[in-house]
């Protein structure tokens, strides 16, 4: 009965909606010039055009309700959705057959696996009927920590399926990051890998969930664990279930929950300048016209085409484009176990050869350290089917840009700088392959429905190109965060009460003669190492965990290869026996706090931290002592303790 009258529904929403139809692509210069003016002028035309590309259970009554000052913004309101439907029921009649997942292993003598569009949804149904058995309904958090192995994606996708809330938290995390996480979201289940084989390293994952669960998780009902490798785990019978006993022989067949455009999606938690990282909440309807017409767009994707992001779906890239744009769009989307020196400094290159890879998207960070390694690698291997070449996550500087033009893109594919956020749910801001010009480090235009401005610090914008300021964006687009979970303030306070009326990014950026954005940096006590988005607060709690710590005052600075470093100031109490003992365990409490990613890469002791009257630590001359460069710090006399300033210079050897 059920089924029957999930057939009728269907049949009635079908009529609803479009049949099957494809978002857009621009073709042309002035395509791309005439649909963003468009854009501009018809937002909600435009977007409507867009989200009826979709299938949708029930059309939405209304387009677009917003407001920046009390932060509240619903696209396609009243709609009736399901993503996943839209990433796999509607492709199935046309390519069913195709490969939608095509993972590459950690080992490159390992079997690669496909997943269909057809068996994909298979498992994606049979994930979703466990997690149901396991008491999971609409609305539930589920957190995910898993390495790159395709029951990530499957997961993920079960969870939307069913109308559950998916949280990934990167698997690099340690025990007590993942115990924060699972605590705010108040999750009811955790997915996890038993092992991760990462490079010629085996690390634990079960251990790090265990170790979670004995410090908190106290909303966790159920572990579902999968068996990656097959090593001993440690188990408890009153929470912990095996993927293959209770996903494998569930039924194919799941009827997907009708969301609501504005119900949640996923929580993704992210670092701020101050606190704990904050759950970023993206929604369904929104998140999904924006995602897939991203996709398309940005890396032209065209029938056949293999893409690879080499992200971890632990980041908003990995959501966005390996899940739900290219799947949204129909793609063959790369999903990759490993790491990119692993078993050489050749691994990328030889996978882009073995699946003849026609868009290729990393982070500058990788594209630095290869480069390092010298430029026989790419040599070694045919790249001629690359067409587009992306980069995201921070800052790529001309050198690693010009590399990665001549060597993998053999100056004849262009390169996507992308500009984004986990706040933003999709790329924002980027040129558009073979249609608008690159510049080296410009993420250049804005994306049709986007409108970036820049401000100066009283929140005017500043009209004209050749100009600095403070990146905003003056009107919604579809895939924004709505909230960040549990604390509506904050996400108030964070990106809408800087400047009345528009969302702040907490970028710096310019606009050159021509109009091309280029995005300069972090303005906030945010730090991107290796494309790593990082609060100094989080790691000066970390250290100040330690014992024997009194104070510390954490800055980034520039790093050949990681962008940017994490540089530590740290006041000590009393005596401790040799410094390079205690350095070693204050990495140690970071690792424990954060994960490795948030390691110092330096650590000094001081005796002082610069401050001014009022108590606040002055980061600006520690980012400046920490960068190596202290021709110009301004007017120290009126701190509270200027003395303090020589004596780091001194110590940190930077006094002739
Ligand atoms: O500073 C910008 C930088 O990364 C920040 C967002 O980090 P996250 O939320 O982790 O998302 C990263 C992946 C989308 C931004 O505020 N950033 C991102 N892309 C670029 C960038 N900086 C310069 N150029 C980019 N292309």
């Amino acid at each position: 009965m059920g089924t029957m009258l999930f057939q009728i529904l269907y049949l009635v929403g079908y009529f609803f909606t479009n049949t099957f139809q494809m978002t857009k692509q621009i073709t042309s210069l002035e395509d791309y010039q005439s649909t963003y003016k468009y854009s501009i002028e018809n937002p909600e035309n435009f977007w409507e055009e867009q989200a009826n590309t979709f299938n949708w259970f029930k059309p939405f009554d209304k387009i677009l309700e917003w407001n920046f000052e009390e932060p509240e913004i619903k696209w396609f309101v009243n709609g009736k959705l399901n993503i996943t439907y839209n990433c796999l029921d509607r492709h199935i009649e046309v390519k069913g057959n195709q490969v939608a997942i095509l993972w590459e292993p950690n080992n490159p003598n390992e079997n690669v696996k496909k997943y269909t569009f057809k068996t994909l949804l298979s498992e994606v149904n049979k994930c979703a009927n466990a997690l149901k058995a396991k008491g999971i309904t609409k609305g539930d958090r589920v957190i995910f920590y898993m390495p790159m192995v395709p029951e990530l994606a499957i997961g993920v996708l079960a969870c939307a399926r069913i109308g559950a809330i998916h949280s990934v938290v990167f698997a690099g995390f340690s025990a007590r990051a993942l115990a924060d996480r699972v605590d705010d979201a108040q999750a009811k289940m955790i997915v996890c890998s038993d092992y991760n084989n990462r490079g010629n390293k085996c690390i634990q994952v079960k251990q790090v969930v265990d170790d979670a669960m004995d410090l908190s998780c106290n909303s966790i009902e159920t572990v579902l664990v999968h068996q990656n490798t097959g090593g001993e785990v440690n188990w408890s019978d009153d929470c912990d279930v095996w993927w293959h006993d209770l996903v494998d022989n569930q039924s194919d067949v799941c009827e997907p929950e009708w969301m609501d455009s504005e119900d949640m999606l996923f929580i993704l938690y992210t670092s701020g300048s101050t606190g704990k990282p904050k759950g970023v909440v993206h929604t369904c309807g929104g998140y999904m016209v924006y995602t897939c017409y991203s996709f398309k767009n940005v890396f032209q994707y065209k029938e056949g085409d293999v893409y690879w992001c080499t992200a971890d779906i632990g980041w908003i890239t990995g959501h966005s484009y390996i899940v739900y744009g290219p799947l949204l769009a129909g793609a063959t989307t790369m999903m990759f176990e490993g790491v990119p020196t692993y078993p050489d400094a050749g691994r990328f290159w030889s996978i882009c050869e073995k699946h003849k890879v026609n868009q290729f998207y990393t982070a500058p960070t990788a594209i630095r350290a290869l480069m390092a390694k010298g430029d026989e690698w790419p040599q070694k291997y045919d790249l001629s089917s690359i067409k587009v070449l992306g980069s995201v996550g921070e800052p790529i500087n001309v050198e690693a840009w010009e590399w990665y033009d001549k060597h993998i893109g053999k100056g004849k594919a262009p390169i996507v700088d992308t500009w984004w956020q986990t706040e933003t749910g999709g790329i924002l801001i980027t040129p558009l392959p073979g249609i608008t010009d690159t510049k080296p480090t410009f993420a250049s235009y804005p994306m049709p429905g986007v409108q970036p401005v820049l401000v100066d610090t009283e929140g005017n914008e500043k009209i004209g190109n050749g100009i600095e300021g403070l990146l905003c964006i003056k009107f919604p687009w579809p895939s924004m965060l709505r909230t960040t979970y549990g604390d509506h303030d904050r996400c108030c306070q964070t990106y809408f009460s800087p400047f009345k009326g528009y969302y702040f990014t907490g970028d710096g950026a310019k606009r050159d003669e021509e109009g091309r954005i280029r995005i300069i940096g972090r303005v906030d006590d945010v730090i991107n190492v290796s494309g790593h988005r990082i609060g100094t607060a989080e790691v000066e709690n970390a250290i100040n965990a330690h014992p024997e710590v009194i104070e510390s005052a954490v800055v980034g600075f520039p790093h050949e290869i990681k962008g940017q470093g994490i540089y530590a100031y740290v006041i000590v109490d009393g005596n401790i026996n040799s410094n390079d003992e205690f350095i070693s365990e204050v990495l140690k409490v970071v690792v424990k706090e954060i994960g490795p990613i948030a390691k110092p890469d330096e650590i000094q002791i001081v005796s002082g931290l610069p401050k001014t009257r009022s108590g606040k630590i002055m980061r600006r001359i520690l980012r400046k002592i920490a960068s190596k460069d202290i021709s110009n710090l301004g007017d120290i006399s009126t701190l509270l303790n200027p003395e303090v300033v020589d004596e780091i210079i001194e110590q940190a050897g930077l006094k002739a």
